[in-house]
């Protein structure tokens, strides 16, 4: 099975032989088999590699040394492995300049690197680095669209992820969640399982719930349970929503409407909260009530942002405007979505993203302008508090 942490990441392999083991112990990779030279060049144009595995028998140390010290002078260096029989202590003082590397002693099987490899790159690069970023989107009302835009959400944060970390859609919605059906995919997240001993959830055991959508994000999502609720631990949702921080780029999660005894801490952990409403006046009542109280549990200053979905022209009755509903709610918008039937029933039949079934949509332009908006907005917030430090 192909692992999300290693999935389309680039792996750079000096020495033929280590070649077969690493396929086997990194599946889904885009492995390149370089000669030492080919590091002393990297980052140097290219992208520079996002795990590089060295065979330490196959060339000369001092060769290696200045190939890991050419590592090091990248921003971040990448997590490196190396591996071989007698490792010479100049090779490895070098190695442990690198903040993310680790040594294996050969011979070894396939599932010590995995195990290595999955520690190293779900580890917090060194400052400079990308942290993820989370979104959580709940509904204020029914079928107001959390599952639809949190699905477009994730496609367009995919569409902007810079280094190539893959994003990943969490539906915490446990007991009958509906993003596996809406994707198409089979939902593998037996969390319960997990809720004993949540401290075990790592990177591999992410990897054996999250399924890889057509989409072109990853989702983790909980097979059908009545019972899930009652049965699955605050401390397991949380470690798993923390792991999926670290391996993934982004992660959004399908909150469930009725408050869970992890839900306030889900949002706390948010970078983006955002409410979803339909433009009837329940709904948008319903959506000031619970962005009044979201913002009220959590700390001061943080910000649940209002979508109102489904935005529809005026021509089946008494339908409120966005300025109205902006009236109703006491507070602006952070984005208004157009209604389009067509384009969600034909996604949602299909297995997929709107943007992937009808990408002319005005779903799409509409959600990737939202996330577009929200994501300069703290880039700026962010680049404002740099400046003024
Ligand atoms: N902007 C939209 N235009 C048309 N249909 C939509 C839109 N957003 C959602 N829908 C449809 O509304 C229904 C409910 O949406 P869903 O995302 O399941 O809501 P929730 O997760 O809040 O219950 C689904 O059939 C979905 O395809
Ligand atoms: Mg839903």
């Amino acid at each position: 099975m192909s692992n999300p942490v290693m999935t389309g990441r680039r792996v750079c392999v000096v020495g033929e032989r280590l070649a077969p083991t690493a396929r086997e112990a990194l599946p889904g990779a885009a492995m390149q088999i370089v000669a030492p030279e080919v590091l002393l060049e990297a980052g140097r144009g290219d992208r520079s590699p996002d795990l590089v595995l060295i065979d330490a028998d196959a060339t000369a140390p001092d060769l290696l040394v200045q190939a890991i010290e050419a590592l090091s002078r990248l921003s971040p260096p990448p997590p490196t492995v190396l591996a071989g029989g007698h490792l010479p202590t100049n090779l490895v003082r070098a190695l442990l300049r690198l903040e993310r590397s680790d040594v294996l002693e050969a011979p070894f099987a396939p599932d010590a690197l995995a195990r290595i490899a999955a520690r190293l790159m779900t580890a917090a690069p060194p400052s400079g680095g990308q942290s993820s970023r989370c979104w959580s989107v709940v509904s204020a009302a029914g079928g107001a669209g959390a599952t639809t835009l949190a699905i477009e959400i994730a496609d367009a944060l995919s569409g902007l992820q810079k280094d190539g970390r893959r994003v990943c859609l969490v539906d915490l919605n446990l007991a009958d969640g509906a993003a596996s059906a809406f994707l198409g995919a089979t939902p593998l997240m037996h969390l319960a399982s997990s809720s004993a001993t949540p401290e075990r959830i790592d990177a591999a055991v992410l990897s054996a719930f999250a399924v890889q959508t057509s989409a072109g994000f990853d989702l983790l999502a909980a097979p059908r349970n009545p019972n899930a609720f009652t049965q699955i631990t605050p401390e397991a949702v949380l470690r798993l929503l923390e792991v999926a921080c670290q391996v993934y780029g982004a992660v959004v999660v399908d909150l469930p409407r009725i408050r869970q005894p992890w839900t306030l801490d889900v949002l706390a952990g948010s970078d983006e909260v955002c409410v979803v409403s339909e433009l009837t006046v329940p709904a948008l009542l319903a959506a000031r009530a619970l962005v009044n109280e979201i913002e009220a549990d959590l700390d001061a200053g943080k910000q649940a942002r209002l979508v109102v979905n489904r935005l529809a022209s005026r021509v089946f009755g008494p339908v409120p405007s966005l300025v109205e509903a902006e009236k109703a709610l006491q507070r602006k918008a952070a984005g208004g979505i157009t209604s389009d039937w067509e384009a969600a029933a034909a996604s949602v039949n299909l297995g997929g993203s709107i943007s992937q079934h009808r990408p002319k949509s005005k779903i799409v332009q509409d959600v990737k302008r939202l996330v577009d908006r929200l994501v300069g907005a703290t880039d700026h917030g962010q680049d404002a508090r740099r400046g003024a430090a």
